[in-house]
Formats: structure tokens, sequence, C-alpha cells
């Protein structure tokens, strides 16, 4: 009797302990890194063209290189697959490069030169180049953690102003730094997020994704970097059917459209003297609306599109021409910098939301 009653009290005891822990383990295996969100100056990437005035923002974060840990600004960008930045002595853009963009790797004991020649090409037509020799060294991570052995490529020589973070989709664990990181086991899942506030600071995160920071439902597709956009709709109201897929692509400043959508939008903002009008196109607040289907509308200021020159004579646009109508159209800063956008490499599954500014953060893993 009295031994039945110790057990059925043990047994409730047990039960309530069960019902008080949480059984979700909080989510702690992910990398973040903060975005910043510099200006893009006349060597835009795809924007040979814009002025220096032009105020292309791009995505760039510091990686921390070497036994010395040096640190190195890259842009991110979702449209390559490998990783580049110049040497000390590098030329960027035919002069120095800037501070905090290079890496000294005599200043490193653990750097490796594999002495393979790579040239490697950006752009629509790959009319860009940068060059350098196939390297290695160790990475680190803000914990103090090691990535061993990364291979990049040391540029002498860049049309860009800094090195380029290429993070689209590869497995290869040598040159991949996703897949590299779910090979060393500091995350779950080969994946990413990207977003950023208001104030256009965000974050790149590893391994993990941000419920906090996007509005409603992600709408999710299977594909790895292009989407089956429905529409833009112009300020006035003029709906535009996307003829082929949106590459999302964070290395593009601008909008590179179907021409028959860009010949309509520039018909919309164009003065009596058939020029693009920055006093029509900036005035009353207007805004594109991107519909990527399922029920996702992303507003984008047209003032994130146009903008004066230096000299306030001429008003310039973030926005190309795809080479022909019906090819893959590449949407970069513009539309994205208003976009959560997130890809899990394990499933092949892209998600994108429009952004949520909030100082709140509920990081999960992967549930896609
Ligand atoms: C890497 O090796 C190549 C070929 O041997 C050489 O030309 C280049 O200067 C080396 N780079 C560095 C940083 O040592
Ligand atoms: C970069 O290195 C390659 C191979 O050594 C060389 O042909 C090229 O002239 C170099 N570029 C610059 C700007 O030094
Ligand atoms: C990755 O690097 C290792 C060591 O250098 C090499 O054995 C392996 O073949 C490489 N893997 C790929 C996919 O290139
Ligand atoms: C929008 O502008 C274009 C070009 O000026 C014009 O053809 C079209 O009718 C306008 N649409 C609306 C809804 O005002
Ligand atoms: C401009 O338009 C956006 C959405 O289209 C809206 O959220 C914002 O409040 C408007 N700003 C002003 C100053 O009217």
């Amino acid at each position: 009797m009295l031994s039945l009653l110790k057990t059925s009290v043990l047994v409730f005891l047990l039960a309530a302990v069960a019902n008080s822990t949480p059984i979700e383990k909080k989510h702690d295996k992910y990398i973040a890194y903060p975005i910043e969100h510099s200006e893009f100056s006349s060597i835009g990437k795809r924007y040979e063209s814009e002025s220096f005035d032009g105020t292309g923002a791009n995505y760039n974060i510091k990686l921390k290189i070497g036994s010395n840990k040096q640190e190195v600004s890259v842009l991110i960008d979702t449209g390559s697959w490998s990783l580049n930045f110049p040497g000390v002595d590098a030329k960027c853009h035919g002069g120095k490069c800037a501070a905090g963009t290079t890496f000294d790797p005599s200043e490193s004991t653990t750097f490796r030169n594999l002495s393979i020649f790579s040239r490697s090409l950006y752009g629509g037509g790959g009319a860009v180049q940068v060059s350098g020799f196939k390297s290695t060294d160790d990475f680190y991570l803000d914990d103090g953690k090691k990535l061993p052995d990364f291979e990049f490529n040391l540029l002498n020589a860049t049309y860009y102003p800094r090195g380029i973070f290429g993070i689209g989709y590869s497995t290869d664990a040598n040159v991949s730094y996703i897949a590299a990181t779910k090979k060393a086991g500091y995350i779950n899942n080969a994946g990413f997020s990207i977003y950023t506030g208001s104030d256009l600071k965000g974050t790149f995160l590893l391994g993990g994704v941000d419920k906090a920071k996007y509005e409603g439902e992600l709408a999710l597709y299977d594909t790895h970097l292009a989407i089956p956009g429905k529409s833009i709709t112009t300020s006035n109201g003029t709906v535009l059917p996307f003829p082929s897929v949106l590459a999302l692509d964070t290395g593009n400043v601008g909008l590179t459209l179907d021409p028959t959508i860009v010949d309509q939008i520039f018909k919309e903002v164009r003065d009596e003297k058939g020029k693009v009008s920055c006093d029509i196109a900036l005035a009353g607040n207007k805004s594109f609306t991107f519909d990527l289907g399922q029920g996702i509308k992303i507003n984008v200021p047209y003032s994130d599109v146009f903008y004066w020159n230096s000299g306030k004579t001429a008003c310039n646009a973030r926005i190309t021409k795809t080479g022909h109508h019906g090819a893959t159209q590449n949407v970069g800063v513009p539309l994205l910098k208003h976009t959560f956008l997130t890809n899990n490499y394990e499933t092949g599954k892209l998600g994108v939301a429009p952004v949520r500014y909030t100082d709140e953060s509920d990081i999960v893993d992967f549930w896609f």
C-alpha cells in the first residue's frame, strides 16, 4: 500500500516535471554576421556606367582570416559561388584598394598559396574580371571557432572595390563557406538568411532563420536562386506580368528586368522632351509593387531606383534591360533591401517575405 502510494506520487512528480520543461531546445547553432550596407560608387557590380554619386548600396560583411585574424570586408553575392578578395598589393579598379578590404598573406603563418592562377568573370556577358591565385587559410568565427584551410582566390587585380563572397548554391565544402561551416559541425543545416533593417544595417545568418524579422509567412519555392514572380505594378497602376523568372542577386545594385517592363516603367516617368525625369519619378511618394506569388507583395519606393546625378542635371535609374525578351531577370538591392531572403541548400527550398523592421529576434533552425 505504502509503496504503491510512493510510486504514484513519484509518477505524478515526473509528469509535472515533463510538462513544465520546454520540449523545444533553444536554437543556438547558427553564425551571425552584421551586414554593413555600404554605399557603392561608380564601380558598382554590373553597373559600369553608374555615376560616382549614385547611392547604390551593397551588403558587406567582415571575415576574419589567417593566424592573426585579419578583418577583410567582402560583398555578399548570392549570384556567384566562390570567395575572393584582394591581396595588399592588388589593384582595385586600376588603383589602390581601400583600407579594410585587403589581406596580407605575409602576416599569417597558416596561409598557403596553391599557385593555381584563376580568372573569374562577373556581370551580364562576363565583361568584368577579377584575377588571382587559389589559396587557403584558416577562417575564424566570432566565438574563436576555426574553419581550417578554406579556399579562396587571393586577387592581384579586381574591377571591384572589394572582394566578393559568393554564397550561391554549392555543396563543395572546399569552396562554399556555408557547406564548410556545416561540415565543421558549427551549423545543423547548410543554409542562410539575409535581411536588413530600416537603418540599412542587417544580419547574414548561417544555419538559422530569424522568424521575428519578416511579415506573415514565408513563401517557399523549390529553387536555389530564381523564383517565378508574378508581376510588377507601377505607381500609376499598370500591372506588368513577368515573362521569366527572377534571380535574387544581392550582388546586383539594381534591377535587370525584361525590356517590355523597362520600356513601360520609363514611359511613365518621361517629361515632355522624352527624358527620364526625377521630378516626375520622385514626386508623390511613388512605389512599385512586386507580386512574387503565394500572396507575397513587396513595395519598392521609386527613390530606391531613381536618383539625381551630382549636378542635378540628369536623372539616373538603377534599372537595366535583360539581353532579350524572356531572358532570366536579375533583381538586386532595390528589391532585396525590403525582402527577407532565406535558402536551405539541403532541401533546396528558398523562402521570401516582406522584411519586418524590429529589434526583436527569434532565431530557429530550418524547418523547411
Ligand atoms: C602565389 O604563387 C604564384 C605562382 O607561383 C605567384 O606568382 C604569386 O606571387 C604567389 N602569391 C603570393 C601571395 O605568394
Ligand atoms: C595578375 O597576375 C597575372 C598572372 O601572374 C598577371 O598576368 C597580371 O598582369 C597581374 N595583374 C596585375 C594588375 O598585376
Ligand atoms: C577538397 O580538398 C581536398 C583536399 O585538398 C581534396 O582532396 C578534395 O578532392 C577536394 N574536393 C573537391 C570537391 O574539390
Ligand atoms: C500609366 O502611364 C502610362 C504611360 O504614361 C499610360 O499609358 C497609362 O495609361 C497610365 N495608367 C494609368 C492607370 O494611369
Ligand atoms: C509612402 O508610401 C509607403 C507605401 O507605399 C508608405 O508606407 C509610406 O507611409 C508613404 N510615406 C509618405 C511620406 O507618405
